[in-house]
């Protein structure tokens, strides 16, 4: 099974759950900047909101891919809303992605909301969700 994992942080946060669903996957985890260079079944998108909105290099990422993906599961932290999954489900509708309804969201700190995540157990149920949709153990 191809699996890929790509995310985009501005602050380290969803770069750190992405490096955890990566340790489970065995895959390296990039940046949203590497587009994906062959098809693959699996690709985790770790990503996050920004004054209410995704961000642009994540939509520039699903508007220019071409490349077949089995399925997307989406990954996200926000210091208040609880996903960014309906803001990636409509851009996956738009570009006729696959979007799985099974998601990972957890905190992010911004400011003085969310202190202190992403925090081990937050690292700990991202590997858990990645172990779950992958199949492993
Ligand atoms: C400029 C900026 C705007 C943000 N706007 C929101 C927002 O509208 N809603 C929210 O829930 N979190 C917001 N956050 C918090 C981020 O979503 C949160 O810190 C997230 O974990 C950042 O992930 P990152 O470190 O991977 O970039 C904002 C953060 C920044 C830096």
């Amino acid at each position: 099974m191809k699996i890929e994992i790509r995310y985009f942080s501005k602050s380290g946060h969803t770069k750190k759950i992405a490096q955890a669903i990566a340790e489970v996957a065995g895959v390296e985890a990039k940046p949203i900047s590497n587009r994906l260079v062959e098809e693959c079944d699996v690709l985790f998108l770790c990503n996050s909101v920004y004054a209410a909105g995704i961000a642009s290099p994540v939509k520039d990422f699903l508007k220019a891919n071409d490349k077949k993906i089995g399925v997307i599961y989406n990954v996200s932290t926000a210091a208040i809303v609880s996903s960014t999954y309906k803001g990636v489900a409509k851009l996956c509708k738009t570009y006729n992605l696959n979007l799985s309804d099974k998601e990972f969201h957890c905190k992010g700190s911004f400011s003085k909301k969310a202190s202190g995540h992403p925090d081990a157990t937050d690292v700990a149920n991202a590997k858990k969700f990645a172990e779950e949709v992958l199949n492993i153990k």
